[in-house]
């Protein structure tokens, strides 16, 4: 799947295997705490380029950044979060993956950070539902006059989308079929 049109990426897909698990862990700010090794094959970094450091170092240009208001508001409420995302090589090439995030908490029911599984990405439901929906999201943020009314819109598109379909984001991830 070639993502074009950013000089940071080489449009060259990166894969890895479906009994493989990407695992990384943050505070509660988002920056990296651990690491797996599949975490640290994929993102083409070594541990210590990334221990405290914040998760975006491995962002993706094409990631809608609606879809990471969602991730952090849903965290921040508490709840965990299924969603499909890019990322970025050190390389430039890119790889997809199917995130599930959670809040992580310690003996006393306090949040102190917050954990991401990820595994192999379905390729049909990539290219038939979430690559034409995160273009579409992408889209309204770039044409939007400023970055804020661009993410506000492009939230809003998420929402308006769920409420079509009656059904909330983790649902609508597991309800996309090929
Ligand atoms: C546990 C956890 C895992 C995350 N994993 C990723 C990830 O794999 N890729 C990514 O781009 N952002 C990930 N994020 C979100 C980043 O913290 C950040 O919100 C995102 O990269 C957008 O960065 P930006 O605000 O600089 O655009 C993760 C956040 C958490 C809490």
């Amino acid at each position: 799947m070639a993502l074009y049109g950013n000089p940071q990426l080489t449009g060259v897909e990166k894969t890895f295997s479906a009994d493989e698990i990407i695992v990384s862990k943050t505070d509660l700010t988002g920056k990296i705490t651990y690491g797996n090794r599949t975490f640290y094959k994929m993102a083409g970094l070594d541990e210590k380029d990334c221990l405290d450091v914040q998760h975006n170092i491995i962002r993706n240009p094409n990631m809608p950044r609606s879809v990471f208001e969602l991730l952090w508001n849903t965290l921040k409420d508490d709840k965990e979060i299924f969603a499909y995302v890019v990322n970025r090589s050190a390389n430039g090439d890119h790889y997809w993956v199917f995130a599930h995030v959670t809040p992580s908490y310690d003996g006393n029911g306090e949040r102190v950070g917050y954990h991401s599984n990820r595994r192999v990405a379905n390729k049909q439901i990539l290219g038939e539902h979430i690559e034409p929906l995160y273009k579409d999201l992408l889209a309204i943020e770039k044409n939007a006059d400023n970055p804020k009314d661009g993410l506000e819109a492009s939230y809003q598109a998420i929402q308006d989308l769920l409420a079509e379909k009656k059904l909330g984001f983790n649902e609508f991830m597991f309800a996309l079929e090929v």
